[in-house]
């Protein structure tokens, strides 16, 4: 029994898809942010018992139009700022509806010829553009934290005894990895889940530019190898998710080779910069590490999913994921393929790299390291405004394009500057004109707008300093 439609009807359905996506972009984008719903609000448009019969497509795509995206938070629209949520791109649309179509499933060449070349391609494309050996090879996974825990996984396997993968780590020295303070929360899920523990991840202080000290940094390795541990591996942050801070990726690169260890930058949200002249001095040692996780979801302007690892040495990512059970030895022509499944955890996985390939063709590499310059553009001039307010106060510099304040009224204590900025966090939600999301610097609140949406505007970032203040002045 098909489930397909009739020709005419298809079309009919996709015409209707059509208008729902350019009526989101020509009337919804500047609508609330923050669609203002509770949990019990939302649930309540689609709440019922498990469908027995058939819906019309005209009215689920209704129910999508109205429900659906009316419970949406804005954040392809311009004043969402929240964590580093990226705001897709206009022609990825169109790759993703292709993918979806195509249904492609590169576990192996020959079940996605196209797929595994073009994520080849897409994974050379990127490292030229980030000044990465193009003779890394890599996978695009669904997220950085995914890809981190890849690129630990990778780590591991290549710096622990032969034996690991048979007999685990029994018995083994405890092994130890350092990153930064400011490091992300992907690498105390992945230390858990890879048996090394979180005990083992070091977190290094940093400095008042929130980068790692990177003299703590090689103390704590001494410390930790005379002990009777296993270093194994440093990180290197190329934007944290706080601030945007870029470790002294130089230093690392030459501590990591000085004890012979994995190297592992984290560039998920910073990357792309390092492509933009203005702030590639920055990422100088990014090229000498091992591994890479660069994330197109975030700062090249691709939606949800696109996390790319890259490693140097092709055949140390194959070691660690190459496992070939009888039924996926099906395809045994020697002709130069390569079959992703041995190149990361998943087996099936979608066509990712259409929607990265069409934006890296449609835009070209200067339209996008100019967009990215336009974003540190937008950000300096937030930090500008700030600077000459006299009731905001920037909280760290501003590397790339996060910027963290608070809001100071005169007048008033540290204790009620706390309380007015915690509370600002939620009732600016509630308000939907702008989002963002908070973090704590230095033991003070923050306030923290990250800028990677080009549709953003200067008046957008004018807007977020006045809504603060209309929202604040009726907190204290
Ligand atoms: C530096 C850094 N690494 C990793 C991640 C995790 O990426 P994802 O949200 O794609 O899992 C983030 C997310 O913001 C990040 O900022």
């Amino acid at each position: 029994m098909s489930l397909d439609f009739d020709r005419d009807s298809f079309e009919k359905y996709l015409h209707q898809t059509v208008d729902i996506v350019s009526e989101l972009y020509e009337e919804k984008l500047n609508r609330r942010v923050f669609a203002g719903k509770t949990p019990d609000e939302v649930l309540s448009a689609f709440d019922e018992l498990l469908p027995e019969s058939e819906t019309s497509v005209e009215s689920l795509l209704e129910q999508v139009r109205t429900d659906v995206i009316g419970s949406a938070t804005m954040n392809i629209g311009p004043r969402y700022f929240g964590y580093i949520t990226g705001g897709g791109n206009q022609v990825a649309i169109m790759g993703d509806m292709i993918s979806s179509a195509l249904n492609q499933n590169n576990l192996k060449w020959h079940s996605s010829p196209i797929s595994t070349e073009m994520e080849k391609l897409v994974i050379r494309w990127i490292s030229q553009f980030i000044g990465y050996p193009d003779s890394a090879a890599g996978a695009i996974l669904d997220g950085g934290s995914t890809a981190n825990f890849n690129c630990l996984a990778v780590a591991r396997k290549n710096m622990a005894d032969e034996g690991v993968a048979e007999t685990g780590m029994y018995g083994l020295k405890p092994m130890t990895i350092y990153v930064s303070e400011e490091g992300h929360s992907s690498f105390d899920k992945a230390v858990d889940m890879l048996g090394i523990g979180k005990k083992y991840l070091r977190k290094i202080p940093v400095n008042d530019q929130f980068q790692i000290e990177t003299e703590k940094l090689e103390a704590t390795i001494e410390e930790d190898r005379l002990a009777g541990l296993n270093p194994i591996c440093v990180i290197g942050i190329a934007g944290t998710t706080n601030t945007g801070a870029i470790d002294d990726l130089e230093a690392l690169a030459d501590i990591a080779i000085k004890h012979g260890m994995w190297y592992h930058v984290d560039a998920a949200y910073g990357g792309p910069a390092a492509a933009v002249d203005s702030v590639r001095s920055q990422f100088s040692g990014l090229e000498k590490a091992d591994s890479v996780v660069i994330n197109p979801h975030k700062w090249l302007y691709v939606p949800f999913e696109a996390a790319c690892i890259l490693v140097k040495e092709p055949v140390k990512l194959r070691k660690t994921f190459s496992h070939l059970p009888d039924y996926l030895k099906s395809d045994n022509a020697d002709d130069g393929r390569t079959d992703m499944m041995e190149y990361q955890l998943p087996l099936t996985k979608s066509f990712k790299s259409l929607k990265v390939w069409m934006t890296l063709k449609a835009y070209g590499a200067k339209r996008l390291r100019e967009t990215i310059q336009s974003d540190i553009d937008k950000a300096t001039y937030l930090v500008e405004l700030i600077q000459k307010s006299e009731d905001f106060e920037l909280l760290a510099p501003v590397p790339l394009s996060i910027v963290c304040f608070r809001y100071t009224p005169q007048g008033l204590s540290e204790k009620q500057l706390e309380k007015v900025n915690q509370r600002l966090i939620s009732e600016i939600e509630t308000d939907g004109r702008i989002f963002l999301t908070g973090t704590r610097l230095n033991s003070k609140t923050a306030l923290r707008v990250c800028i990677i949406n080009p549709r953003t505007t200067r008046k957008d970032l004018g807007l977020v300093l006045d809504v603060i203040r209309d929202i604040g002045k009726e907190l204290y």
